[in-house]
């Protein structure tokens, strides 16, 4: 069994055509999932921090969304040169990008 540090869930949900509803996958969800993904396995961290795919996290309108555990840090409106920032601030030296972190409502 795997004991992963941290996780990083990255929402790839997406909805039909015209849906009312935004979804992240429509705004680039899997491409940084995919970019999470690469980089961990280049940095040689993919097996202490997993990067996993997500259904729709209920946070539509921050999309595309992410959240890492164990902490619980939601990040939003994310791009994909936001995904090395993450890793070398958040999942490697455990500080959150405030910028980027979605804030309660
Ligand atoms: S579609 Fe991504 S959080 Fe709902």
């Amino acid at each position: 069994m795997y004991k992963y540090k941290k996780h990083i869930f990255v929402c790839e949900n997406i909805r039909e055509e015209g849906s009312l509803k935004p979804s992240c996958a429509r705004h680039g969800g899997s491409e940084i999932k995919n970019k999470f993904k690469s980089r961990l396995s280049e940095l040689g961290l993919s097996s202490i921090i997993r990067t996993n795919s997500a259904g729709c996290l209920g946070a539509c309108k921050h999309g595309p969304v992410a959240v890492v555990y164990p902490q619980g840090t939601w990040y939003g409106k994310l791009t994909l040169d936001n995904v090395e920032q993450i890793i070398q601030s958040d999942l490697i030296n455990g500080i959150v990008v405030e910028e980027l972190e979605i804030k309660d409502e």
